[in-house]
């Protein structure tokens, strides 16, 4: 981490938790956080589960966002969420998901209009970016981090309100992180991507996460790394006490400097 730079822990709950299983685990949560700990926490729960998680830590330091959401305004998109219905629930979207662009098959483009969206509508997007195995193993990581991030951010002036996550795809839900120093690499590129666009000192300020089997174990020397702003969780943020775990290293590091 850097003094620079906010810390953020978000708690990507993906396809998990029914309605009330949602509201238990942000009790949970928010019990086993407690006071401040220097760090923006959010919880990530699915669209159903949105409203009532607000609900759960109003009154709270925690922070909410939606998975994914349509660029569109409004209209005629069956099954879809739109920004105008998040603004009113919750302060943050994940957009560009590895899962989203794999399953789903968003490309940089359509991620693009989504960033933009979130922007108009006062939402902050958590933008994700990061490398498939096949492409680490071809020696593209490099590559294809810049495609994404400038993809992703094209067009954008004001990046205040933009968070980026470095996800790599081969460390996702496979128990194996990234080690700190490749985490630490990815930021890096990020973050030189977007010097190169907006320059030094908005990519100074731009917090960067690293994502993938972030655990409770693994976060302090994750979080350690000067480029590593704090972690987009997935698994482990369905454990209350885990994630509070993760939440206290990053606060621990911050603490640090
Ligand atoms: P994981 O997921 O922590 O389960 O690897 C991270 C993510 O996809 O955001």
């Amino acid at each position: 981490m850097n003094k620079r730079r906010v810390a953020i822990v978000a708690g990507n709950w993906k396809m998990n938790t029914t309605l009330g299983e949602a509201r238990s685990l942000a009790q949970g949560v928010r019990a086993a956080i407690g006071g401040a700990q220097g760090v923006t926490v959010i919880l990530c729960p699915p669209f159903i589960s949105l409203a009532a998680v607000a609900d759960e830590v109003r009154g709270s330091d925690l922070h909410v966002a939606a998975q994914n959401m349509h660029p569109e305004a409004k209209g005629a998109f069956t099954g879809e969420v739109a920004p105008t219905m998040l603004q009113d629930v919750c302060e943050y979207v994940v957009i560009g998901h590895s899962e989203r662009r794999a399953y789903f098959k968003e490309a940089d483009d359509f991620i693009n209009k989504k960033v933009k969206a979130a922007l108009a509508h006062n939402l902050r997007p958590i933008l994700c970016v990061g490398e498939t195995l096949e492409e680490r193993e071809a020696g593209r990581t490099a590559q294809v981090l810049e495609r994404q991030t400038r993809g992703g951010l094209e067009g954008i002036v004001d990046l205040s309100r933009v968070v980026v996550a470095y996800e790599p795809v081969w460390a996702i839900g496979t128990g194996r992180a990234a080690t700190p120093e490749d985490a630490n690499q990815g930021n890096a590129t990020v973050r030189r991507t977007v010097a190169s666009i907006a320059g030094a000192e908005a990519a100074q300020r731009l917090p960067i996460l690293y994502g993938g089997s972030v655990t409770g174990a693994n976060a302090a020397s994750l979080f350690a790394q000067d480029e590593v702003d704090g972690g987009l969780v997935g698994g482990a943020s369905l454990r209350a006490e885990e994630f509070a775990t993760i939440v206290r290293a990053a606060g621990a590091q911050k603490a640090r400097m």
